[in-house]
This record gives structure tokens, C-alpha cells and sequence, in this order.
């Protein structure tokens, strides 16, 4: 046969030919594109080809070796490794949208509170939930008969019948401070570590208190760490999160872990400090607790008061993230209702 209809009746069988598996559309390639191929055949008997005939040999043996890449591109996209495939599936159908999850906002406010504070070397401290009185009251200077170690406050998981036992009571924490003391424990100043965490308070769930939330608490110990700094650091932190024409307001408070103490508002962005429902008509807005480490605590947890002194403080997420999103009922957070959670997919 002349290399003309050779090349010709070849171009009939790969366009007449059906190919409906895997293992055909394999055997297909590799006889006509292998090595000894039909295609490298050709190329061989066109070095025969007379010398005026070659430009038109050489285009028609390039022509059928694109339509045979071309099937098989076809049969790639049809062919799959079901052979049960329902023949009238329609491949070039667009495909179903994929749904979009989202980061729940506690855990997006989360991780700007930590962003802010890694920006000023603050490194991250994790710790148990479940605790010890020790780490969570005894050490932080709860005397034996603070209110908050009351059955009330605490969820106990091994209380001792005898309260004097209290240091080897098991309970789930009530604030991740007990994370900074296991820091304080073993590892010398300075000390500058946020500790994230799941806290667990013994309270009636209502729409401004639950039973669970999410806090934030932060430490640095270091020769020389004034209230200053501890000033400097949060309206930092202040102006990273609610932006920077927000104003900061300490108030003198009491925490048995920190001397002195105080309670820290910030304005309110809802109303611009002119009194709204969420401010109660006060034009600002309290985030969080913070002091000077009380130096018993510090002592209690082996470090040198007389040489060391620092700041700490502690915010709960799900009050930030209240004040962010306008949200006005934390149950609202554990409910997992789509159309709450929803409203977040893009805030991210
Ligand atoms: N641990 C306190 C709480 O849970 C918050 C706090 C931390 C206050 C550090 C002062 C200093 O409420």
C-alpha cells in the first residue's frame, strides 16, 4: 500500500475507533504513539519517501498524530475507572458548588488576641483543664476561704471532705492563671507568655454568663516590669483590636493574685462613648483584669520577688467577641445553630 492510503485508512480506524476503558485507552496509546508505534513506523518510511513528495508525507503523518492525541484527550475525559458509568452522564455538566465552612468567631477573635500579643514576643502556654486546687487557688494567694473556691464557683471533680485538704482538690480550672503558674514553675524569668485556654465556672447560664468560655491571660516577669508597662502593653493591644482612636480607662480593682489590681475598659465603639444599652450609659466598655503579680505568688512559685516583679492580666474571648460582632447573648456561641455561625463564613 502507498504510504498515501496507508496514512489515510489509518486516519479512518483512530476516528471509527471506540475506546471504554482504562486498559483499551492504554493499549490504544502505546499502538499508535509507543515506541515501535504506528507513528514512529511512518516517521521511519518517510526517510524513503521521494524527495518531492516529502513536505506533503510529512504534514499528513503530522496531522494524524495530533488527531491521535486529540482522541486521547477525548476518551481521557470520558473514560474513568468505573466501568459501571452510567453512558449518559453528561461530563461537561458544571460541577456542584462546594460550600464554604467558617472559623467560629470566638476562635477567630482568639487568634487576633494572639497574633497581637506574639507581635511583642509573648509565646504561648498551654495547660490541663482539669486541675488542682494548688495550681488554680493555693499558689495565686486564694486564702482558704475565698468566695471563689466555694462549690458555687467551682466545678469539683475529687473535693476532700476536710477543707484544710483543699491543695489536693480536683477540679476543672476556673481561669487559665493556673497555666502561668506551671510556667512560673519551671521556667526562670523572663517569663513573657500568653496562656489561651477553656475555663469552667459553676454559674447559671443566662445571655451574659456561661458555664464554659474562652479566656486570655498574660504574664511577664522580668527585672524592673513596672505598671507602666503593663499600661503600655494593653492600650498596644487596645488600639490592635478595637483601632487606634479607641481610648483605655483603669479602674482600682481586687484580685488575690495581683497588687495592686485594676479593671480595664475600654470606650465603646457602639455608641462613640456618647451611652448606649451595651456601655449601660456609661461610654465605656470593661475587657479585662490585670496588676502588678503579687510577690507571695511569685515567691510561691520559686521565684526571687526581691529581684523580679511583673504584670498580668486576663480577658474572656467571648466578651470581645461580643463587642466585635454586636453579639448580645454568649449562648448564641455554643449553640451551634447554622444561621448564627454562618454570618462568619467570610470574616476570615
Ligand atoms: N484570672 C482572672 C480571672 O479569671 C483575670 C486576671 C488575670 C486578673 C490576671 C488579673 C490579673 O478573672
Amino acid at each position: 500500500m502507498h504510504i498515501f492510503d496507508q496514512i489515510d485508512h489509518l486516519t479512518e480506524v483512530v476516528v471509527s475507533c471506540k475506546i471504554t476503558t482504562p486498559d483499551e485507552l492504554e493499549a490504544f496509546r502505546i499502538k499508535f504513539l509507543g515506541k515501535k508505534g504506528v507513528v514512529s513506523t511512518l516517521f521511519e518510511e518517510f526517510r524513503s519517501v521521494p524527495g518531492d513528495q516529502k513536505k506533503e508525507v510529512g504534514q499528513k503523518i503530522n496531522l494524524l498524530k495530533n488527531l491521535i492525541r486529540e482522541r486521547i484527550n477525548q476518551f481521557m475525559a470520558g473514560v474513568t475507572d468505573n466501568d459501571d458509568a452510567d453512558p449518559d452522564t453528561d461530563l461537561s455538566l458544571p460541577g456542584s458548588p462546594r460550600l464554604l465552612g467558617s472559623r467560629h468567631p470566638v476562635s477567630i477573635v482568639n487568634q487576633e488576641i494572639i497574633t497581637i500579643f506574639s507581635h511583642l514576643g509573648f509565646t504561648i502556654s498551654e495547660g490541663p483543664e482539669i486541675e488542682d486546687d494548688n495550681h488554680v487557688f493555693t499558689k495565686l494567694n486564694f486564702a482558704p476561704d475565698h468566695p471563689a473556691r466555694d462549690m458555687q464557683d467551682t466545678f469539683f471533680i475529687h473535693k476532700h471532705a476536710q477543707s484544710e485538704d483543699s491543695v489536693d482538690d480536683i477540679l476543672l480550672r476556673t481561669h487559665t492563671s493556673s497555666v502561668q503558674v506551671r510556667v512560673m514553675e519551671n521556667q526562670p524569668p523572663p517569663i513573657r507568655t500568653i496562656s489561651p485556654g477553656r475555663v469552667f465556672r459553676n454559674e447559671a447560664i443566662s445571655a451574659r454568663a456561661h458555664c464554659i468560655f474562652h479566656q486570655v491571660e498574660g504574664l511577664y516577669i522580668n527585672e524592673n516590669v513596672s505598671f507602666a508597662d503593663l499600661k503600655q502593653t494593653l492600650l498596644f493591644f487596645t488600639k490592635e483590636m478595637f483601632g487606634f482612636e479607641t481610648q483605655i480607662r483603669l479602674r482600682p480593682s481586687f484580685f488575690p493574685f495581683t497588687e495592686p489590681s485594676a479593671e480595664f475598659d475600654v470606650s465603646c465603639k457602639i455608641c462613640d462613648s456618647k451611652g448606649c444599652g451595651v456601655c449601660k450609659y456609661t461610654g465605656w466598655l470593661e475587657i479585662l483584669g490585670c496588676g502588678m503579680v503579687d510577690p507571695d505568688v511569685l515567691d510561691n512559685c520559686g521565684i526571687d520577688s526581691q529581684k523580679y516583679t511583673g504584670f498580668a492580666f486576663g480577658m474572656g474571648v467571648e466578651r470581645l467577641a461580643m463587642l466585635k460582632y454586636k453579639v448580645n447573648d454568649l449562648r448564641l456561641y455554643f449553640e451551634n445553630d447554622l444561621r448564627f455561625l454562618e454570618q462568619f463564613t467570610y470574616s476570615i
